[in-house]
């Protein structure tokens, strides 16, 4: 069988990718229990916001959900990709582009008018499904932050900035899974432009915390 053409491949990759990132497990977790989750907190629509609402269970379901459909993104653009035949540089390039076309979906949701989160979970998750070093590397750096400062934005930040050094320089990690990061970081960054203002006041609440001054 003929592998049909790159662009044709890539083009599926980034529709199908999007479509996944766009499904808003917070927004729908919440609104299901009668909560706009957009007028809580920070108004993100993402598991640590969702925490705030004192719904341990929907905060789960939005981690899960969160992660899980970046991971689907990268999971399925390879099991298209590893069935019609292509190449392993073609097979790469279109799980990566996959993976970041789910973050976006997640940051600019279509059903949400584009006003969507701030993509951490689905980070974490699309880069476990394409290389779990990096995602084993970024989830510890979380996790550690976390446990230190107990500030959810902050492990993000810290996972963010140092994800992708780590992985170019200690695992050796493929382009394409590198590029992906690093488009993603760059894009924490921005969409926790209010969380790092917040940061430098010392006005950052700390996970799990209830009260705080909508953003
Ligand atoms: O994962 C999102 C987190 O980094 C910040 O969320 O609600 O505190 O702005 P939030």
């Amino acid at each position: 069988m003929n592998t049909p053409p790159d662009l044709l491949i890539f083009a599926l990759a980034l529709a199908g990718g999007y479509l996944l990132g766009s499904i808003p497990f917070g927004y729908v977790s919440t609104r299901l229990a009668g909560i706009d989750i957009r007028s809580v907190g920070s108004g993100n629509i993402g598991a640590t916001n969702v925490l705030r609402t004192g719904r341990k269970d929907l905060a789960l379901i939005t981690f899960l959900g969160d992660t899980g459909k970046g991971a689907a993104a990268v999971g399925l653009a390879l099991l298209v990709t590893f069935l019609i035949g292509a190449d392993i540089e073609t097979r790469r390039q279109a799980m990566a582009l996959s993976g970041a076309a789910a973050f976006l979906g997640h940051l600019f949701p279509v059903w949400l008018r584009f006003k969507g989160g701030k993509g951490v979970a689905t980070f974490l998750g699309t880069l476990f499904a394409a290389a779990w070093p990096m995602g084993l590397l970024a989830a510890g750096l979380w996790l550690l932050t976390a446990a230190i400062f107990r500030i959810s934005s902050l492990s993000a930040l810290v996972a963010a900035a140092l994800v992708v050094p780590l992985s170019a320089f200690v695992f050796d990690q493929p382009y394409p899974f590198l590029g992906m990061a690093v488009f993603m970081a760059v894009l924490i960054y921005i969409r926790h432009r209010d969380n790092i203002r917040r940061l430098l006041k010392g006005e950052e609440p700390k996970i799990g915390a209830k009260k705080e001054t909508p953003a």
